[in-house]
């Protein structure tokens, strides 16, 4: 299934959030609808074309804002689901999102919020490989590194996971590095789609930015502060927040960006290429079982993993940084499930 191929990373269209090819179908839940990234995902999801029936669900407030959310002037439907009502909420779905848990607050890692979220997520997953097996699932909560894990080691315990249908969203990261880049180069994001592989917690995260053309020529005190800003830029955030969360609006347009993407690989459309943080052979051999690297999207959800293409020495440097901490975070989310 997860064929090594030597094509070269291709970075996701960026020129608009969403593209739609085909409508049909197609039941999206956010679980944790209520919160800072819930509430704007939700309403970014009711924008997407591809999506036509729109369910959301939180322990608390999930109706408040579905009924807000239908109210938007296009084709899907939207439901709301209070806490009793999960199994209802998850019926039927195709693609389910997660952003349920905890955000950071200044001082915290992303590592800080395990001991809450990892049980949060751990149970969502038990209820998905109940009542909807065969979804789609994007992990947002945190820490990624270690959620994703959980998620896939929940479902095989109940005999359901397909690693084809499981992703951890790192879209941000991508989104960052884009965005900062153009800062620096005085160019437009959307000329400098950087692959940003890895995982989704400070050194864990790896850009690419030698892949990029206006990328290639940074080097020295310029280089390490984008890759620095790429890596910390969740906690620029959270700073500048005081107290009140983490990101959530860039969030949930990441999110969403996303979800379109593998909407648009389920409905047929090719060549779809976006990193996210799957079940992966590229590191197996090192005992490393989960990695973000550029994955095409398809009717099935992954469809081809692609290797890391060609790094520059910074890069290779960056990578082994990057896979002790990323073995750790993926070994403490398989043993809490064990
Ligand atoms: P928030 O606290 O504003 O919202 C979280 C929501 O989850 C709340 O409405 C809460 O009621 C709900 N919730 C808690 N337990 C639940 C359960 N068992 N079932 C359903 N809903 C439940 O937090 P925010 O800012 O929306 O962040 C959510 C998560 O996303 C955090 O873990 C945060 O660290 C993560 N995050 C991930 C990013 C990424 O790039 N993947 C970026 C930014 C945040």
């Amino acid at each position: 299934m997860f064929a090594r191929n030597a094509a070269k990373a291709v970075a996701p269209n960026a020129s608009r959030l969403f593209s739609s090819s085909s409508a049909r179908h197609t039941k999206v839940t956010v679980l944790g609808a209520g919160g800072g990234i819930g509430q704007p995902l939700s309403l970014l999801l009711k924008l997407d074309p591809l999506v036509t029936n729109l369910s959301l669900y939180d322990i608390r407030g999930a109706p408040g804002v579905a009924a807000d959310v239908s109210h938007v002037d296009t084709a899907s439907e939207v439901n709301g689901y209070p806490g009793e009502k999960l199994d209802e909420a998850l019926d039927g779905s195709k693609v389910i999102v997660i952003p349920a848990g905890v955000p950071r607050k200044p001082g915290m890692t992303r590592d800080d919020l395990f001991n809450t979220n990892a049980s949060i997520v751990r149970d969502l997953a038990a209820a998905i490989a109940r009542v909807a097996p065969e979804a789609h699932i994007l992990v947002i909560s945190n820490p990624v590194n270690s959620t994703v894990p959980i998620v896939a080691e929940t479902l095989n315990k109940a005999g359901v996971f397909n690693p084809a249908r499981v992703f951890g969203v790192t879209t941000l990261d991508v989104v960052r590095a884009s965005r900062f880049l153009a800062s620096v180069s005085g160019t437009s994001p959307s000329e400098c789609n950087v692959p940003v592989v890895g995982g989704h917690s400070g050194p864990t995260i790896v850009p690419l930015l030698s892949q990029v053309s206006h990328g290639k020529s940074l080097a020295g005190e310029s280089y390490d502060k984008l890759v620095y800003r790429i890596q910390f830029g969740g906690d620029e955030v959270v700073k500048a927040k005081d107290g009140a969360g983490s990101a959530t609006l860039s969030m949930a347009y990441a999110g969403a960006k996303f979800a379109n993407s593998l909407l648009r690989g389920l409905a047929g459309e090719k060549g779809v290429v976006t990193p996210t943080f799957v079940y992966s052979p590229l590191f197996a051999d090192k005992g490393i079982d989960f990695f973000s690297s550029p994955v095409e999207l398809g009717v099935n959800g992954v469809e081809k993993i692609h290797p890391l293409g060609k790094l520059s020495a910074s890069e290779e440097k960056l990578l082994e940084a990057c896979l002790p901490e990323l073995k750790k975070n993926i070994e403490k989310g398989k043993a809490f499930v064990a």
